[in-house]
């Protein structure tokens, strides 16, 4: 796979794809810029070397309508604000008025082009749309990663369509951090897997079991395998139809001399809502008619101590819902625990980076993925479509 660095750029078109599909709030400010800043230096590589600029993304689901909401403008404003350049956003992502903009470019300009889930084909990887857009590029740059296990047309399709392909910074960094982590890891390599569902995550599962040494399962999750496990979880959030799943990753586990962590006690209350009352108890004494909804103190304690020696630390998923304060507290000390650890550190997942965030711990993690379902299916041991694709 080509890296930017290795292409010459001067006086040619460089279709960038870069993920830009931000959180925004309801007066469409930009609550979480960092999947833009994660860009900017393959940006600023692409402007020094004097290359013509054209960027596109997605943003959101539209689902093949032109929706404003869902219109790239903020992050063209956000995106001069930060490079103190003009970006120009298209009317368009694909058509004679962008073409003929995009024609007039000048060296080490940019043009935004507007978002290109706005038509069906960007999704259905259709080979029109991925002809319309190959029209805008003599060199196409993959800096993507959070959209590259989608096959969609500014990904997979266009990429056989321009001459020259190469991966951005970005997408080299984060494939970098994985391999290290997961392919050859400093040992102990911990994995730490969270979130709601095992069917999720169960393929990620399955992947990690010959790969990793230890493995701490918490989250919602965790009450499918208790329960699997023949514990009664009250009424907390379990997926039945996994329960034998769940059972049958516990055998395998122990056939391969895996060491799985599961929760010892758990903050429970009589209702998911932030003025519910709670108490904490172990993993036995789940009340009827009570759910539990954060780990409690003994667990963490215990995953603590999984950590304690850990070289390399992949995480994906909180330990509760700690969106709410009164069930934050063990995934709060969660990140205390994997940010102070000896270890290289990944985390990754939406969640999971909120988590870092609201724990004021994400400068004492070595690397925090921008992907959410492509971190997922590098876990799973898959090859992203968007990766494959630049050969
Ligand atoms: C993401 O936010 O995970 C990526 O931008 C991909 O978005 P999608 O799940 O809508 O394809």
């Amino acid at each position: 796979m080509k890296s930017v660095r290795d292409l010459h750029l001067q006086g040619k078109r460089v279709l960038l794809r870069a993920d830009f599909n931000v959180p925004m709030d309801e007066h469409r400010q930009i609550t979480d810029d960092i999947r833009i800043r994660m860009v900017l230096p393959t940006i600023r590589h692409i402007l020094q070397a004097k290359g013509r600029l054209v960027i596109c993304s997605h943003m959101g689901r539209p689902k093949g309508k032109r929706v404003e909401d869902f219109s790239l403008a903020p992050v063209a404003l956000h995106l001069e604000s930060l490079l103190g350049v003009k970006v120009t956003l298209a009317p368009d992502c694909i058509g004679e008025e962008v073409e003929k903009m995009v024609q007039k470019m000048a060296d080490g300009e940019i043009v935004l082009l507007e978002n290109l889930r706005f038509y069906a084909g960007e999704t259905e990887n259709d080979p029109t749309f991925s002809g319309q857009l190959a029209r805008l590029a003599d060199v196409y740059v993959n800096d993507a990663f959070a959209v590259s296990h989608r096959a969609h047309a500014s990904v997979v399709g266009v990429v056989e369509r321009v001459a020259e392909k190469a991966a951005g910074f970005l997408l080299q960094t984060e494939l970098d951090y994985f391999h290290k982590s997961m392919d050859e890891p400093t040992r102990p390599l911990v994995a730490v897997i969270g979130g709601a569902k095992v069917s999720s995550k169960l393929g990620a599962l399955q992947n990690m079991l010959g790969k990793v040494d230890r493995m701490i399962i918490g989250g919602a999750m965790a009450n499918t395998f208790l329960k699997g496990m023949g514990f009664d979880v009250g009424a907390s959030k379990v997926e039945d139809d996994l329960l034998d799943n769940a059972r049958q990753f516990v055998k395998a586990a122990e056939a391969k001399g895996l060491k799985l962590y599961f929760p010892v006690d758990f903050v429970v209350a009589d209702r998911f809502a932030a003025d519910a009352v709670t108490k904490n108890v172990t993993f036995r004494d789940i009340p009827s008619g009570w759910m539990a909804l954060d780990i409690g103190p003994a667990s963490v304690i215990l995953f603590q101590e999984a950590l304690l020696d850990a070289k390399t630390i992949i995480w994906n998923g909180p330990m509760g819902a700690f969106e709410i304060d009164a069930f934050a507290r063990g995934t709060m000390a969660m990140c205390q625990c994997v940010a102070s650890a000896h270890a290289l550190s990944i985390v990754g997942g939406g969640d999971s980076n909120a988590a870092v965030k609201k724990s004021g711990e994400e400068k004492n993690i070595s690397y925090m993925s921008t992907g959410g379902g492509a971190f997922l299916e590098l876990m799973e041991g898959k090859i992203l479509p968007g990766v494959a694709a630049l050969g």
